[in-house]
């Protein structure tokens, strides 16, 4: 059922947040064109093809021909557009600054074709630096004056907090959405854009279902300012939560408790919350390392260091080695030895492979002479392509990576790892051993079996 009062909306940058926020607001009845520079995406999301992985998107894809199209060309629709959302990339720099040059063509673009009679409302939806919002209004501004032209319009930062894997379920039934403006009419619009997600008169697409119980999200209204600092504090926060469980693995193993059940024994308090408390080899992904350095980087131009971000950044860096440490008190000597690893892709129900711990861990493996079998359901294209000159064996199946090794070692928690036949693989393998980096196997189950298990602070 489509029930927004159309707008005509531009989204630039087909990734992970600009494919998904325009197959959406599509879906919710707006008028969508997404913009991107390469070729090779815009034709196949013309194809209806989906250019990542993603729960439910090829089906909103295929469903939304209508309302959503795909283009190389910003400037085609732009003198139309009511609000135009920027969702290019926003890559680290050597020195954790973030690269903003992308926004800036962006906005160099907006302001060479905006239509001054009736200028969009600007959206700045990439995670950026504070104060972007305003760099983004500068650049546009000194295009128009180029122009001879001039008009007043209104930069608006409007965070998301979308989970790949999950990014179409945090799309439509987010717990909040910031919108950080100082301009009345802006925030009007943007309310209108959302407001069949702010009140939930949609019909869930069938791939994507309400969940049950779901409230109405929240509408948090702040200055453009407050809106950047609530991104980048959310995922250090998030990331902290991680590298604290991670932290207090260690001493739970040292003093023989299992993290696993003081996570769901704090979590259980309300104020503290169930949510990242799952301890393990460490956070990774294309959001939490960038924006936490990048939050680092911040903090040190203002000479406000944050410590314990610092220190979560430290830790995870740390649990990483964990694995390898396990292995070496199992398995002794690792050169000569087999390894199979079973996970490749940062967090399951993604084929994102970056700062996936398993880059870390691998590499260290071939450094110590180890010889490697890998397997992932649908991360290994993206691996190879990315890390080729790896020495490694890829696999069709967790059972064949396990086959003839050492050791098994798991680093993504993936479903299907769940139900693994590990009778049948503890007979194919040299020596039964296995370090489970997410804490997901039946650990007494594998001892009766004749493994021997550890995981992280059990
Ligand atoms: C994260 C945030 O969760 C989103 O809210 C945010 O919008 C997004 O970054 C972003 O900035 O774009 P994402 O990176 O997709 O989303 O993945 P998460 O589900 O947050 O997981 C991040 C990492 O933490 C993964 O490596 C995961 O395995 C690890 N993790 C997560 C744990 O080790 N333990 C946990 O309990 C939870």
């Amino acid at each position: 059922m489509k029930t927004a009062d159309k707008l005509n909306i531009i989204i630039a940058g087909t990734g992970y947040v600009g494919l998904t926020t325009g197959l959406a607001l599509g879906y919710l009845g707006h008028n969508v064109t997404c913009v991107d520079n390469n070729t090779a995406l815009i034709d196949k999301l013309e194809r209806g093809i989906s250019t990542i992985f993603e729960p439910g998107l090829e089906e909103l894809l295929r469903d939304n021909s209508d309302d959503v199209s795909f283009t190389e060309e910003l400037f085609e629709d732009l003198p139309r557009a009511d609000i135009v959302i920027i969702a290019v990339g926003t890559p680290s720099k050597k020195n954790g600054d973030t690269d903003l040059s992308f926004v800036e063509a962006v906005a160099r673009n907006i302001g060479a074709a905006m239509n001054t009679e009736h200028p969009p409302v600007i959206i700045n939806k990439s995670t950026v630096p504070i104060g972007t919002a305003r760099r983004v209004e500068t650049v546009i501004k000194e295009v128009l004056e180029r122009r001879g032209a001039a008009c007043s319009f209104c930069v608006a930062s409007n965070p998301e907090f979308l989970r790949e894997g999950a990014a179409l379920h945090d799309t439509f039934y987010p717990d909040r959405i910031v919108v950080g403006t100082e301009d009345v009419q802006a925030l009007n619009l943007i309310r209108q854009m959302y407001a069949p997600i702010l009140e939930q008169t949609f019909t869930p697409p069938q791939a994507v279902p309400r969940p049950e119980g779901y409230s109405l999200p929240a509408l948090v209204t702040t200055s453009p300012t407050s809106a950047e600092l609530i991104k980048y504090t959310a995922n250090a926060f998030l990331a902290t939560k991680i590298s604290f469980i991670n932290e207090f693995a260690a001493i739970a193993e040292k003093v023989g408790a299992d993290i696993n059940e003081v996570a769901k024994g704090i979590g259980l308090d309300k104020r503290i919350g169930p949510g990242f408390l799952k301890a393990g080899v460490g956070w990774g992904g294309s959001c939490f390392p960038k924006d936490v350095r990048s939050i680092l980087f911040t903090s040190s131009q203002y000479n406000c260091e944050l410590q314990l971000v610092q220190a979560a950044l430290e830790v995870n860096r740390r649990q990483r080695k964990k694995v390898i440490e396990k292995l070496q008190q199992t398995l002794k000597v690792i050169r000569g030895s087999t390894i199979g690893l079973l996970g490749l892709a940062f967090k399951p129900n993604t084929d994102d492979i970056r700062e996936s711990p398993a880059i870390d861990v691998i590499q260290e493996l071939l450094d110590m002479g180890a010889r490697v079998k890998v397997y992932d359901p649908i991360a290994r294209e993206k691996y190879k392509l990315a890390y080729p000159e790896q020495n490694i064996v890829y696999c069709n199946s967790a059972a064949e990576a396990a086959q003839e090794s050492d050791a098994v070692v798991l680093l993504t928690d993936w479903d299907e790892f769940w139900h693994l036949p590990w009778e049948k693989i503890g007979d194919s393998m040299s020596q039964k051993i296995i370090v489970d980096g997410r804490n997901m196997l039946n650990s007494d189950e594998l001892r009766q079996l004749g493994f021997t298990y550890t995981g992280i602070g059990r």
